[in-house]
Parts: structure tokens; C-alpha cells; sequence
């Protein structure tokens, strides 16, 4: 089958059969003012998420990608990429606030550094000058393909259901927990396992100081317990000092395709069956392996 995420996108509006647009629910302004808008590089992104030819290969989602140049340039190495924010309503803001937060970014980075290694990026320069490319390339690629850049709000996301193999997550869930809270996390990821088979999502740790975030084993948890297999996973990148896991997520397999009559009865299950599924063999809990690395990553 084809893949088209304009048709996904229209698709999905058209399956809800609004004719105004979506209200806007988050708990942050109209453009998530209280977020930077930042431009991490194609480069960072394949560190952060441990990104192989294969993930690579798939139809992947950048949420939210502010003005990242993950997306530029993946498609001009001819991967299916689309990037969702929600600043892409308004191109000129968006513009100014990336440039203004790259240059705090720089500032903020400058008089804190202690709290960073150097080892990925080698010196100041070096990252630098992938944020000054990578916002070149947004730049550039916002204006020439602007199909591929579309408004959208976590936790509601303009797709239908398994639009993505991939969904990444750079610098937005975790790292605003202090301005985003517990159950807007809860909602985010499971409306990003809705349209995507796979999740993933770094950093873990709260911005500035790099703080665990409590409520993330507790949501591990539960999204373990809804059948979904979660991982925490080292990655190779470290800026922040300690900070070097993603969370992986695989949403659990549906085991009986989506029922269109109500009145059609779910086949019984049989004994054999519930040995193999998939939601009791994945719920490892705490004491899993997948456990133990929550508690380690803090
Ligand atoms: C720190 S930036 C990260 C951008 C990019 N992923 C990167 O790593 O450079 C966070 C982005 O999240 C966007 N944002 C804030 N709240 C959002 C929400 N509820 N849904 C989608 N995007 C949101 C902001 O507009 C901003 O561009």
C-alpha cells in the first residue's frame, strides 16, 4: 500500500467528520510558548534514538519537532519523514523562536558547564555548528515542502491509527515535566503507540538539572500493564551529565482485528491461545529486567 500522509492527515479529520477545526486542549499557549523551540540536527537524532538504516527505512513521525533538521534531511536522503508541532500554525513566530532559542541554549550552555560532557560533540563548536545547519535545513525545507511540516498538538495527534512504523520524540515529554504533568504524559504516549508501532522518546530527565522524573516508572507501569512492551535503553550519546537512555515503546499487537459489527461475538479464546499472548508475556513489572533499568536510569 502506498503511503501518503497528507490523505492520512485528511483521512483522519475526515473519519471524525468535524467541519471546525480541533479546540486546543493542551495545558500550555496557543503556540506551547512556555517550550522552546529548538533545532537538534539529523545527526543528534540518529545518537538520541540509536537510529539504524533499518528504523531509519520507515515511515517515521518527528513529534514534536520544532525546527529540527531530522526531517530535512532524512527526506532528502529520500526516507518518509513528516514533522508535527505545534508552532507550525505560525511560521514567522516559529522562525523567531528558534533563532532566540538557539542563541539561550548557547548562552545557558556556556555558564553551565559542569553539568554537560563533551565526549559526543568534541568541543563548542562542533555543536554549534550542527544547530546552525540543522536550522538552516528546517528553514529551507519548511518553505519548499510544507506538506511535510503539519500543525498538531500532543495529546491529540491529526493521524489515524498505525499511520507511522516509527514515532521519535526529541526534547519535549520528560524534559517539560515541570510544565507538563503525569496525565498529560500518560495521554501523550499512548496517542503516540495509536499512530505509530513504535515509540521512542529521549531524553528521560527533566531540563536544567537533569532530575529523574518520579512519574516515570509508575507510567512504564501502566503501559506495561496494558499489554504494551516499554524499555528504557542505553543509547550512544551523553551531553547531560548521566543522561544516556530512551524509552522504547512497541504497542501490543491487536489479537482480533477491529470488529465493524457489534453483534459479532469475539472467538473464544483457547487455553494454547492465552499462553501466547502477547499482554501476559510482556508484563515483566518491576522486578523485570525492563524494571530494573527504570531504577537504574535514576
Ligand atoms: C524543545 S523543542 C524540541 C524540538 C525538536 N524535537 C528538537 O529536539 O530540537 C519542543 C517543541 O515542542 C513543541 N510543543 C510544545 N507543546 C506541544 C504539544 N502539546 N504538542 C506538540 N508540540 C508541542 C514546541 O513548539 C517546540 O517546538
Amino acid at each position: 500500500m502506498r503511503w501518503d500522509t497528507k490523505s492520512a492527515f485528511r483521512r483522519s479529520n475526515d473519519r471524525s467528520e468535524r467541519t471546525e477545526p480541533r479546540p486546543v486542549t493542551s495545558p500550555l499557549g496557543p503556540y506551547g510558548d512556555r517550550v522552546l523551540v529548538t533545532s537538534r540536527s539529523f545527526e543528534e537524532y540518529v545518537a538520541f534514538f540509536d537510529l539504524d538504516d533499518e528504523a531509519l527505512g520507515g515511515r517515521i513521525l518527528d513529534c514534536a519537532a520544532g525546527a529540527s533538521g531530522f526531517a530535512a534531511t532524512l527526506a532528502a536522503r529520500g526516507g518518509q519523514v513528516t514533522a508535527v508541532d505545534s508552532a507550525y500554525t505560525d511560521a514567522p513566530v516559529l522562525l523567531e523562536q528558534a533563532a532566540l532559542a538557539r542563541a539561550d541554549g548557547d548562552a545557558m550552555i556556556d555558564s553551565n558547564d559542569h553539568r554537560f560532557v563533551w565526549d559526543w560533540y568534541g568541543c563548542h563548536e562542533h555543536r554549534r555548528t550542527l544547530r546552525a545547519s540543522a536550522l538552516d535545513a528546517f528553514t529551507a525545507d519548511f518553505a519548499r515542502s510544507p506538506g511535510r511540516y503539519l500543525p498538531g498538538r500532543l495529546a491529540e495527534l491529526p493521524f489515524i491509527d498505525g499511520t507511522f512504523d516509527l514515532a521519535l520524540c526529541s526534547h519535549l515529554l520528560f524534559t517539560w515535566s515541570d510544565v507538563l504533568d503525569e496525565q498529560w504524559h500518560e495521554r501523550a504516549l499512548r496517542e503516540l503507540l495509536r499512530v505509530a508501532t513504535e515509540v521512542r522518546v529521549f531524553p528521560l530527565v527533566l531540563k536544567g538539572t537533569g532530575a529523574p522524573v518520579s512519574f516515570l516508572p509508575a507510567l512504564v507501569d501502566a503501559l506495561r500493564g496494558e499489554g504494551h512492551t516499554v524499555d528504557v535503553v542505553p543509547v550512544p550519546y551523553e551531553f547531560q551529565v548521566d543522561t544516556h537512555d530512551m524509552l522504547r515503546l512497541r504497542r501490543r499487537r491487536a489479537r482480533w482485528p477491529v470488529r465493524s459489527d457489534p453483534h459479532r461475538r469475539r472467538p473464544k479464546r483457547r487455553r494454547e491461545d492465552s499462553e501466547g499472548d502477547p499482554r501476559r508475556a510482556d508484563r515483566g513489572g518491576p522486578a523485570g529486567p525492563v524494571g530494573r533499568d527504570v531504577h537504574r536510569a535514576h
